[in-house]
């Protein structure tokens, strides 16, 4: 049985609770952060930590007290789970008011804190990589604030069943005839060797693992552009990709129906998905 976090306490999944009146349950009042673990050690978590600490600041959300202890929160999941390959999902809400209320309870509410570990034994070696994924495009009907990470993931959740409903492997989403990013990882094309993705604003989240990306990709001489991309652009582009502390690098190749690069992943993505994994664990603590 997995153990969890939850204010303080290593529990058994079935043992930790959380208020019906806790505002992550009532009003998507929460902030997440997932961090890839492999071989037993975190990738990027400074990166993760910080987005954290955004997040709460933009949400005008009071942190946990335990914030210093983050890190070590985060071992002894590790250590408490036996996980070797996997990820750890962390959560902070608004806490819990004692009723239900849509303006914000006084600052001595203290938030909640959960964390738990998935485990995904091997998954830097995910089929799905060597395969090359498949999306739709649907509406991007979110929020206006996509670069908090908040729990409200209804919209995301609904294009992932979509993307089910048609066969393929996920969605990117669209707005002003523009790609925004997937339903939970940031979007990418290549053309002429060239890595197009979209410049930070408030419309996607600012990803670690995009951060990490375009790091390696300058490193290793190859040309960067930020900067919004259509729809009909990535059809035609040479390669696609999206990136995430979850899928890493994952070539794209169809879109809507469309083969890119004769359906194969390209170069450019299965090279950056090598550096990113090779660079992720020597940088892991
Ligand atoms: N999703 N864009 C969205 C909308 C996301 O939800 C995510 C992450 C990313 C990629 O960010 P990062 O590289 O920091 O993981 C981009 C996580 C993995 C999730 O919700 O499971």
């Amino acid at each position: 049985m997995r153990i969890v976090y939850l204010n303080g306490d290593y529990l058994p999944e079935t043992v930790a609770k959380v208020s019906v009146f806790d505002r992550g349950f009532l009003m998507a009042d929460g902030v997440y952060e997932v961090t890839s673990v492999l071989g037993g050690k975190l990738i990027d978590f400074a990166g993760h930590v910080k987005r954290l600490e955004r997040s709460l600041s933009e949400m005008n959300m009071r942190q946990p007290d335990t914030m210093g202890d983050l890190l070590a929160i985060h071992r002894e999941m590790v250590t408490r789970n036996d996980l070797v390959d996997g990820l750890i999902y962390l959560q902070v809400t608004r806490g819990n008011p004692g009723d239900r209320d849509f303006h914000y309870p006084s600052a001595d509410t203290a938030p909640t804190l959960v964390l738990f570990t998935q485990s995904k034994p091997g998954f830097a070696n995910a089929p799905l990589a060597q395969r090359g994924a498949r999306v739709i495009s649907v509406p991007d009907m979110r929020w206006g604030r996509r670069d908090i990470k908040t729990v409200q993931l209804l919209y995301p959740s609904m294009a992932k069943m979509m993307a089910h409903e048609a066969g393929v492997d996920d969605a990117w989403m669209v707005q002003d005839d523009h790609v925004t990013e997937g339903t939970s990882n940031n979007a990418y094309i290549v053309n002429d060797g060239r890595i197009i993705t979209r410049a930070l604003n408030h419309d996607i989240l600012h990803g670690i693992t995009r951060a990490a990306i375009l790091r390696f990709a300058t490193e290793a001489q190859m040309d960067v552009e930020e900067r919004s991309f259509t729809l009909d652009e990535a059809k035609q582009a040479d390669e696609a990709f999206f990136t995430s502390a979850s899928a890493f690098v994952m070539p794209v190749v169809e879109i809507d129906g469309t083969i890119l690069g004769g359906g194969k992943p390209g170069p450019v993505a299965t090279r950056l998905r090598e550096i990113y994994i090779a660079e992720s664990l020597k940088s892991a603590i």
